[in-house]
């Protein structure tokens, strides 16, 4: 029988696994060990801590729904999701940026120039820009699919129970021959992630808040181009500095300006804007 003592035992549970060699599973396995045995050794991790860890990802699972996948939220709050979403950027094209809980893949194809507003109080902006490849080529019949939550921060789809309709506040835009796309909307408000749940518990222990800054959702398509998903968020404004899921980049932060009544708009759209603000993505080739 082998001598396992608190050092030796790492290569003996990775030896335990039998993983293809070079595969990219056993390196990732081997790799967690490392961290994971490392850390324990590094802290010098009590049982009433190793119970308290368990527990806590216990409670994670407990409250997690179809809805609500709190290991997700875990991630965001740790910084986790950001960090993968940066590794994730290609040079040169538009940086990656929380997906978030609320994306619906059959939200509605609207017309450019379209009004997403639905009535709703805000500041009503126009937001537009174009679609380009890294060499700056535009990108005609690029997709822009985008969701967001109404100027008091909630997303329609929260308050389905209160007669609202999920597709609100989303559509897919097709950008025109020019790569352009344009529509008009209101301006989102901050909102907190939910914190009634063990992530919230973590929230508070750390002294931490759970605003989120206000942000418009985008995902952006085009044929054999690498599809991005970001975030596009407001110069001046609150938690641009300390977003609770580590969203902002600088290169996402939009300047919103107001619209003046001289302005010839170079766009037919249905609403009047008072705002507006100019956001281009660039796609990566694929592959
Ligand atoms: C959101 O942007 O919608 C979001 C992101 C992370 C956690 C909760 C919400
Ligand atoms: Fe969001």
């Amino acid at each position: 029988m082998k001598d396992v003592n608190q050092y030796t035992l790492t290569e003996a549970v990775k030896e335990s696994f039998r993983t293809e060699d070079g595969s990219r599973l056993k390196f990732l396995l081997e790799t967690f060990i490392d961290h994971l045995h490392d850390y324990t050794r590094e802290t010098g991790l009590t049982h009433e801590e190793w119970i308290g860890v368990l527990n806590f990802l216990y409670d994670c699972g407990k409250i997690s729904t179809p809805e609500r996948h709190e290991f997700i939220l875990l991630s965001d709050v740790l910084g986790f999701s950001a960090l993968v979403d940066m590794i994730n950027t290609r040079g040169g094209a538009t940086e990656g940026s929380n997906l978030g809980p609320f994306y619906l893949d059959d939200a509605p194809a609207m017309e450019l120039g379209a009004d997403l507003s639905g009535g709703r109080s805000g500041a009503m902006v126009l937001v537009h820009g174009i679609v380009r490849d890294t060499l700056g080529n535009p990108l005609p019949g690029a997709m822009v699919d985008t969701w967001q939550a109404d100027g008091s921060g909630t997303y329609p789809i929260q308050e389905q129970e209160q007669g609202q309709d999920k597709y609100d506040l989303r559509a897919k835009f097709t950008t025109d021959a020019n790569g352009r796309y344009y529509y008009t909307t209101v301006l989102p408000k901050p909102y907190t992630v939910p914190y009634d749940g063990p992530v919230g518990r973590l929230l508070r222990a750390g002294n931490r808040h759970s605003w989120r800054a206000a942000h418009l959702h985008y995902i952006i398509r085009a044929p054999g181009m690498r599809a991005i998903t970001t975030e596009v968020f407001f110069e001046n404004t609150e938690y641009i500095d300390n977003d609770a899921v580590f969203g902002v980049r600088k290169s996402l932060i939009a300047k919103v300006e107001p619209v003046k009544k001289t302005d010839a708009l170079d766009y037919q759209l249905s609403a009047k804007p008072d705002a507006k603000f100019r956001f281009d993505f660039v796609l990566a080739p694929e592959g």
